[in-house]
């Protein structure tokens, strides 16, 4: 700690107990002080009476005694502020303290004892103040090309879903977000891109893929581990703490990609494998409990607390993410080779503008010679071996009464509505709604007021 950031500091705490800055007289005094000078060389080199300098020394200590909740004498300030600073380091200095430069932002400090001094919310939103950043991205995706629209912008054609989810996450601050959406929409695109937009809004950032077998007891262990971890290169003396701990002490984001493996297979979206049901209290806690953190879930099925929220005001929130706009996909079409035709925009509707989908039709269609489109009819819907892969995946993954209700829904050619389905004289009713919404959940039917229809690309795949 050097004189320039003593005094800053000394200044802070006076600030914050007299609204007043240091003035000349006084910054001399705890310079001299901070060189070991006793009162009379202070007073020979200001060139003032030693009563004088005594008594503005004197009420400076008590200034900070009253401050910092313990006696700081002249014998013992230098002591009192080394402590300060390593207190302040442990405790809560991240939201103050730029490392390494001890830059205090002016804002009055409190005694380190105070417990909860930051609760949520108290942060401004939007808060530009540097915190000290640990992040752990090893296991997010390298962002690949990001198609813009129009407008120039390389990242235009999810600029709103961008933006809503910055608003969610920074200015309201929403513990839990889901990002749903079928396979290859572009989620977790979407995800990095906001990481790497935000990520330096928060003290601790993690991205974890949650593999096939990530029980809450690997997950924790894993983010604990973290956390200790970065809090012993700040503060040696930091003793490890439950996760929620952590979570309440610092402004995390942490992302869960493929969280659809927490679920069952066979089973309506949403349904805890065996094993995993602890996932339900532990989001329940996420949600209920006052905290710093933000959880951003991915994935093809979402839990199911997070699904039934659907009301405006609350702070669970979930982004059903649709496909790119013509534009953008325009320029897949184009980035793939395929020579601008007629009917490209009839081709990416087709494909509900789904990235992974046109990069696929699109790789096929030029393997196979370019021209292919004008040979078949408008309304034809390859469907490529990697496309099939993909649904199947997420077909396998139904219940058999979803699957009932997708050979209902793909035996029409046009929307149907309710009142038809009920009558389809098979699926008991209470049975075809939970159906319904599970399917609508998973993004696998789209939904226009009381009508139903199967996506085209998924109505070609069953009629296989
Ligand atoms: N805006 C975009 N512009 C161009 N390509 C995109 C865009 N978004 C996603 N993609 C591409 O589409 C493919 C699928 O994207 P991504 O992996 O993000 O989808 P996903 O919804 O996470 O899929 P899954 O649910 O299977 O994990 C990737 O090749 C990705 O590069
Ligand atoms: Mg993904």
């Amino acid at each position: 700690m050097n004189l320039k950031e003593v005094l800053k500091l000394v200044d802070d705490l006076v600030f914050a107990r007299t609204g007043k800055h240091l003035n000349d007289l006084q910054e001399r005094i705890l310079q001299g002080t901070w060189e070991d000078g006793d009162y009379k060389e202070i007073a020979k080199a200001v060139n003032r009476s030693e009563d004088r300098v005594r008594e503005v020394g004197m009420e400076l200590w008590q200034i900070l005694s009253q401050e910092l909740g313990e006696k700081v004498s002249k014998s013992n300030f230098r002591a009192s502020m080394e402590r300060l600073q390593v207190s302040i380091f442990s405790h809560f200095a991240q939201d103050y303290v730029q490392i390494n430069t001890v830059n205090f932002c002016g804002e009055i400090l409190h005694p380190p004892n105070i417990p909860n001094l930051y609760p949520p919310n108290q942060e401004t939103a939007n808060s530009k103040q540097t915190k000290a950043s640990h992040q752990d991205l090893s296991e997010m995706p390298k962002l690949g090309a990001f198609y813009d629209s129009p407008s120039g912008d390389r990242f235009a054609s999810r600029t709103p879903e961008l933006e809503t989810l910055k608003t969610w996450i920074l200015q309201e601050r929403c513990p839990l977000i889901a990002i749903a959406g079928i396979s290859g929409i572009g989620k977790t695109t979407l995800a990095v891109q906001l990481v790497q937009q935000i990520k330096d809004e928060f003290e601790y950032v993690i991205w974890c893929s949650i593999g096939a077998s990530h029980t809450l007891d690997e997950f924790e262990d894993k983010l604990i581990q973290f956390f200790s971890q970065s809090e012993k290169l700040d503060s040696p003396a930091t003793k490890p703490k439950s996760l929620i701990k952590y979570l309440q002490k610092h402004r995390c984001l942490l992302v869960l990609d493929d969280i659809h493996n927490l679920f069952s297979s066979g089973e309506l979206a949403g349904k805890y494998k065996p094993g995993y049901e602890n996932y339900r209290s532990f989001f329940k806690q996420i949600e209920t409990l006052s905290h710093q953190t933000c959880f951003l879930l991915i994935g093809w099925e979402q839990p199911r607390e997070v699904t039934q929220v659907k009301s405006q005001n609350t702070h669970i929130k979930t982004l059903q993410l649709t496909g790119l706009d013509i534009a953008a996909g325009r320029e897949i079409l184009k980035d793939y080779g395929l020579a601008e035709i007629e009917n490209w925009d009839a081709l990416i509707h087709r494909y509900q503008g789904n990235p992974l989908w046109l990069k696929s039709v699109a790789t096929l269609i030029r393997d196979v010679g370019g021209g292919l489109t004008e040979l078949l009819p408008d309304d034809t819907i390859l469907l490529p071996e990697d496309l099939k892969d993909s649904l199947q995946q997420q077909c396998d993954r139904l219940s058999e009464l979803e699957k009932q209700v997708l050979s209902l829904l793909a035996k029409e050619s046009d929307l149907i509505n309710l009142k038809k389905l009920l009558e389809n004289g098979k699926i008991p009713p209470s049975d075809l709604l939970n159906a319904l919404q599970s399917l609508s959940r998973r993004c696998l039917i789209e939904q226009q007021g009381s009508f139903y229809t199967l996506l085209p690309v998924l109505k070609q795949y069953m009629s296989l």
